[in-house]
């Protein structure tokens, strides 16, 4: 790598190379693609032009189920940092590349390994649950993983009396806590999209839409949940949406979501939930911060590159793998 990729990667977090503007740029993409052998997996929340391109769309099991499975030798995440890094613990030995390195997530944010590691010794007896949205240090500290789309399941898998630790996202633990009935002790972490809708504004617009279903992700508040006629990961809302007979939708969760919900329902509306009058609109500033030009610079100089050290990949696999066989037994 030369030194100014190396300091666009540090101060930047993307190769900041001008593309020419010429180009047919998913073109270029797709001929760069089978050149190298890569495949693009992408996550629900980019992009309409990036999804449209990706080789495999999905939630955050699908993409890891993927990222385990794939025979290609390079993986392009469009996603977020933490997505990438599962799809690397999964596939050490392949190259995987992710468009802008400052593609965070404020849930993951919200959990500091150093203070997670502290509130765990309170607990000595318990097992820790870790959702997916952090840092592969702190899988490391886990037993096992889970997603939006199996965190109940996982939670009922285990004995009864089995004492939990459940983070970092306190609305996805407080709801799994409610369908299982367990006592869950809960990191007080969110993310920041899923707490920006208005209840005011939703009832509103329920209103103005007396037969539109609401449909949430279980990272939404308690209050906004209550409310909802499904509830559900990011595929499940899709999938719902895809076998329910109703015909418009209010939809609580990141906007990137509906490209897919229109492309498989073209007849029905789909809805964002209105968020708070301190926010535009329903984005994740992080997953909107990949772009075409990023993904494309990204597969040509094979930068930016997830690296981790080998033992919190050892030390993370475990977890994640568990949660890939139990998810396989249950047909998840
Ligand atoms: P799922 O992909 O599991 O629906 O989670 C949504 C999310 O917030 C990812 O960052
Ligand atoms: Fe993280 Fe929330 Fe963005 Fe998902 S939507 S990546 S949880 S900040």
């Amino acid at each position: 790598m030369n030194t100014s990729f190396e300091q666009d990667l540090s101060a930047k977090g993307f190769i900041d190379v001008a593309v020419d503007p010429t180009i047919d740029l998913v073109a270029e993409i797709n001929r760069l693609k089978k050149e190298k052998n890569a495949v693009i997996l992408a996550h629900y929340y980019q992009d309409s032009e990036i999804q449209d391109l990706a080789d495999y769309i999905g939630d955050s099991l699908g993409l890891s189920q993927q990222a385990a499975k794939t025979d290609a030798d390079v993986i392009v995440f469009a996603g977020v940092h933490f997505m990438a890094e599962t799809a690397k613990i999964l596939s050490p030995s392949k190259k995987v590349l992710l468009p802008d390195l400052k593609a965070g997530c404020s849930l993951s944010d919200s959990c500091p390994p150093h203070l997670f590691a502290k509130f765990k010794e309170k607990y000595p007896d318990h097992l820790v649950i870790t959702y997916v949205n952090c840092t592969a240090e702190l899988k490391a500290l886990s037993d096992i993983v889970c997603t939006s789309s199996n965190a109940v399941q996982i939670v009922e898998s285990l004995p009864a009396d089995q004492k939990i630790i459940f983070g970092p996202d306190r609305n996805l633990g407080a709801y799994v806590k409610k369908k299982t009935g367990r006592d869950l002790v809960l990191w007080n972490g969110a993310c920041m999209v899923h707490e920006i809708f208005s209840q005011e504004r939703i009832d509103a617009l329920r209103q103005e839409y007396p037969h539109a279903k609401f449909i949430a992700h279980p990272e939404c508040e308690d209050h906004i949940l209550a409310q909802a006629d499904y509830i559900g990961s990011t595929s499940g809302m899709l999938k719902y949406t895809i076998e329910d007979p109703t015909d418009t939708y209010i939809v609580a969760t990141e906007s990137g979501i509906l490209h897919q919900m229109q492309k498989s329902s073209p007849s029905k509306t789909f809805i964002p939930a209105p968020p708070n009058n301190m926010c535009a609109c329903n984005d994740c500033p992080h997953m909107k911060l990949n772009t075409l030009e990023k993904l494309y610079n990204c597969l040509y100089y094979e930068q930016p590159e997830i690296i981790l050290p080998e033992d919190i990949i050892a030390r993370a696999q475990k977890p994640i793998e568990r949660m890939l066989e139990i998810s396989a037994k249950l047909g998840l």
